[in-house]
């Protein structure tokens, strides 16, 4: 058995560091290969591939954790290799399946063991899967060869300063179309998101708020998370849109708060204009777990919810103990939700 890499688990942000192993399957004339470990950390493709021409490519994002019991394990990973599925029957790429999906996680994570953080260390290993167009397209079509790859990275948290509010500002510009891909995992999508993640945090702010592009009066989800509510009589809200990628982590929390905590949970379309009178805000996903939003800005008014910027609020912090406490073996996990790599 390999040792723990040397690593000052507390002190990491969310970045790449180069790891051990990495997976590599083709798709060519029609079938996908058997896939294999590669120490080769660099791609290579035609000048003319599909992904750099057309920006045809999808990716998933997923951590592996160790348990208080000392078990490596990751969450859900299922629920990814369905979203990528639907991501790529969206980009006309070549699906990979699901378990074969699943069954390279686990092999990857197996041959980075040592690059899981310890239990309570307060880092994980981030899994990143991706797929790309790989074969020469100059017409405006689909590539016929692809590459799957999945790399991990040991990450801390998301945003800086772990789970202290952030404070977000709604955006000027759409991550995603109406009836575009928004609710797909598409690295075109991120493009959309760049110019107006780097105006944020010149101007000081942590991430942007997307209102839905077609009538911009409704919330849809931040550049890298969704977006929950608590209401002052505790009822979970989160809002429900055709165009905000489909978390994993909300999902989950969703049947948490239902289920473990007791709460009322409205799936609805949220109006910007209610968001003031809500009691808690959050941001979720697999990166930010749960981020606490303690102010939102829009264009010279503010947004300070009661549970301020010093702390999250109590029911945030009942959904995060209680996700967090899962994917940690604190908890027992609903069925199903925890897939053992060893
Ligand atoms: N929304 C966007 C735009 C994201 O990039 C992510 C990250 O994966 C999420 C939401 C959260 O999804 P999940 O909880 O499945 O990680
Ligand atoms: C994730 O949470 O896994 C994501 O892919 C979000 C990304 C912005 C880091």
């Amino acid at each position: 058995m390999g040792e723990k890499k040397n690593i000052d688990w507390s002190s990491l942000g969310f970045g790449y560091m180069k790891t051990d192993k990495r997976f590599v399957s083709n798709y060519k004339d029609g079938a996908w290969d058997e896939g294999v470990l590669t120490d080769d950390a660099e791609v290579r493709i035609s000048e003319c591939a599909g992904v750099l021409q057309y920006s045809q490519s999808c990716f998933e994002g997923l951590k592996a954790y160790t348990t208080q019991q000392g078990q490596i394990v990751c969450f859900r990973p299922d629920l990814n290799a369905e979203r990528m599925a639907d991501s790529c029957r969206r980009l006309e790429m070549p699906v990979y399946p699901v378990d074969k999906w699943v069954d390279a996680i686990v092999q990857v994570v197996r041959a980075n063991k040592d690059w899981v953080a310890p239990y309570g260390s307060g880092a994980t290993l981030y899994i990143r899967p991706y797929m790309f167009g790989s074969s020469p397209v100059i017409g405006v079509k689909p590539a016929d060869e692809y590459q799957f790859r999945v790399f991990t990275t040991p990450v801390g948290p998301y945003f800086k300063g772990g789970a202290k509010p952030i404070t977000i500002r709604v955006s000027d510009y759409d991550r995603a179309a109406p009836h575009g891909t928004g609710h797909i995992k598409a690295g075109l999508n991120y493009a959309m998101s760049l110019y107006q993640i780097v105006d944020a945090h010149n101007e000081g702010f942590n991430e942007n708020l997307y209102l839905d592009p077609a009538t911009r009066t409704k919330v849809e989800e931040t550049g890298g998370a969704n977006v929950i509510f608590v209401t002052k009589d505790n009822t979970l809200v989160v809002p429900k849109s055709p165009s905000i990628l489909p978390s994993i982590t909300r999902r989950s929390l969703v049947w948490i708060a239902a289920n473990i905590l007791g709460m009322k949970v409205e799936e609805r379309e949220v109006l910007f204009s209610e968001v003031k009178d809500f009691a808690e805000c959050g941001l979720c996903g697999t990166a930010a777990v749960i981020s606490p939003v303690g102010k939102i800005y829009d264009h010279g008014d503010e947004i300070c919810f009661p549970s301020g910027m010093e702390k999250m609020g109590p029911t945030t912090q009942k959904l995060y103990d209680t996700l967090t406490g899962i994917q940690m073996g604190r908890l027992e996990a609903p069925e199903g939700w925890i897939k053992v790599i060893e």
